[in-house]
């Protein structure tokens, strides 16, 4: 096909939109004030790559129309029912079927061959192979990190002797057997159907040594190895618009991974290898540890008067804002603040929460103005000058451990400096640790003090409060 053969072709056309779509998509993906509308045009893109493919000569039409029904059913049913701190696991189980997919459409194209006897090319063993490997190797992973986000199995990392070790043999046979495969050595099938086995099994030995804080960096690092499988099930099958797809998603994955391993000052091996979390230090006692004898409690009215004669207040929003959905109450508070002229700023740890951009989108649904969001580099040096810092669910994020202690096992991650401020407010339920599973020691620290309880509960008493002065 020549080139003004290939651009007359109208599927093409479509899967080349798509390609722009898609882009323009990610693009507007990076801001929270066009994110919404790169998700629009990232469906619409999808849409037509799925209306132009279905152009293209179905075998059955009840087969793909049930699954269509069912997918999209799936689709519509988890976006609206599923909560925004169940996301990774959703996430996870998305991108495992997406990595499984890749793998069977890999497998169904190579049983095409063998079955009709058509002689197989290199290019279409090896990436089929390639496709294989890494969907059920994704597959297999996303699932095991499903379980354990989801609490169905431990989220604590299983490590036992010799794992590397394991690993690198599982590694030598897959090696091996796709070798076999692209050199034809009969039965072709039988050495791909091992490299197959072998690629789940090493997802799941894969995932197990990581523990759960350490889950959604692995969620984005799969989730790049789906986009290279479903890239290489695009060259198996000569599909533009999947190459092009599978190739924006292993790339923003990647990216993703390398900023959020960033954010904590780990390396993507430390995180892969490190099991961190699995043997407690002595810093890391937990929660149930915890002595708590500085520990000092207040109440909501206490904390309204500290904040309403402040100049100036930092909001620090943590998981805990997202378990309580405290954002809106926030908003309240933050307005009433400001009634009495109170400058109120948040502070945005980049991996705060659960997921990358998670404290951003729970406050641009409570609309508060993207202005007063502050990365953590911009808003640090600013601590020294806040009258009250207020720490809302955010735990991990704000341990000064991580600035001070060696020994602390998030030694090195760059956090909040709340500490600085003159003074700190806490809202938690109790003294358990976050998801690092250590103490941390701002919650012995004069100038902090706690209002235990849950986070919305607690703010909408505090504006209760605030009104009332
Ligand atoms: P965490 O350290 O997990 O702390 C959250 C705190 O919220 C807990 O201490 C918990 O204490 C409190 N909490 C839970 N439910 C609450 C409720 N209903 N009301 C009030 N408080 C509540 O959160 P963080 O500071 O946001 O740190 C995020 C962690 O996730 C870090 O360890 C980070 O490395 C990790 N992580 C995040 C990402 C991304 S991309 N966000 C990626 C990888 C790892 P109580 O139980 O006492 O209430």
């Amino acid at each position: 096909m020549n080139v003004v053969q290939a651009v007359a072709n109208p599927v093409d056309i479509a899967y080349l939109i798509t390609g722009i779509l898609f882009i323009l998509g990610l693009r507007y993906l990076s801001s929270p004030k066009t994110a919404v509308l790169g998700n629009r045009l990232s469906a619409v893109g999808m849409l037509i790559a799925v209306v132009a493919t279905l152009t293209q000569g179905i075998v059955n039409w009840i087969v793909i129309g049930s699954a269509l029904v069912v997918g999209a059913a799936i689709g519509i049913l988890s976006a609206q029912r599923v909560k925004m701190t169940a996301m990774p696991q959703m996430v996870a189980l998305f991108n495992g079927a997406g990595g499984g997919a890749a793998a069977l459409v890999a497998a169904g194209e190579l049983l095409k061959y063998v079955n009709s006897g058509t002689p197989i090319t290199y290019d279409v063993s090896f990436t089929s192979v390639l496709s294989a490997v890494i969907g059920a190797l994704s597959f297999a992973g996303s699932i095991i990190a499903f379980l354990k986000l989801q609490e169905l199995m431990t989220g604590r990392p299983i490590t036992y002797p010799a794992q590397q070790v394991v690993n690198a043999l599982i590694l030598l046979v897959i090696l091996v057997s796709w070798g076999l495969v692209v050199a034809g050595v009969q039965p072709v099938l039988q050495w791909f159907w091992i490299a197959l086995g072998a690629s789940l099994v090493l997802g799941v030995l894969f995932v197990l040594p990581i523990g759960g804080a350490d889950m959604p960096v692995v969620i984005s690092l799969l989730n790049s190895f789906t986009g290279l499988a479903a890239a290489s099930t695009g060259f198996v099958l000569g599909n533009n618009v999947l190459i092009i797809s599978g190739a924006l998603v292993g790339a923003s994955g990647t990216l993703l991974t390398v900023l959020m391993g960033k954010a904590m000052n780990r390396s993507i091996t430390n995180v892969l290898f490190g099991a961190f979390g699995a043997v407690k230090t002595s810093t890391a006692a937990g929660g149930a540890g915890h002595g708590g004898q500085n520990v000092r409690s207040v109440t909501p009215d206490d904390v309204a008067a500290m904040l309403a004669y402040a100049n100036e207040v930092i909001v620090v929003p943590g998981y805990g804002m997202a378990v309580a959905q405290a954002q809106h109450s926030i908003r309240e508070l933050a307005d009433q603040l400001e009634k009495k002229g109170v400058a109120v700023k948040y502070a945005i740890h980049p991996v705060a929460g659960r997921m990358p951009g998670h404290m951003n989108v729970l406050l641009a649904e409570a609309n508060v103005p993207y202005e007063s969001l502050y990365d953590m580099d911009d808003i640090n040096p600013e601590f020294e000058r806040a009258d009250v810092a207020l720490v809302v669910g955010a735990n991990d994020v704000t341990n000064p451990a991580a600035r001070e202690d060696k020994n602390s096992p998030i030694y090195g991650m760059p956090i909040l400096n709340v500490d600085k401020a003159q003074n700190v407010v806490v809202l938690k339920r109790s003294m358990a640790s976050g998801f690092a599973g250590i103490d941390n020691p701002l919650y012995d620290d004069p100038k902090t003090v706690m209002l235990f309880g849950d986070a919305k509960k607690s703010i909408d008493s505090v504006v209760a409060g605030v009104k009332a002065l």
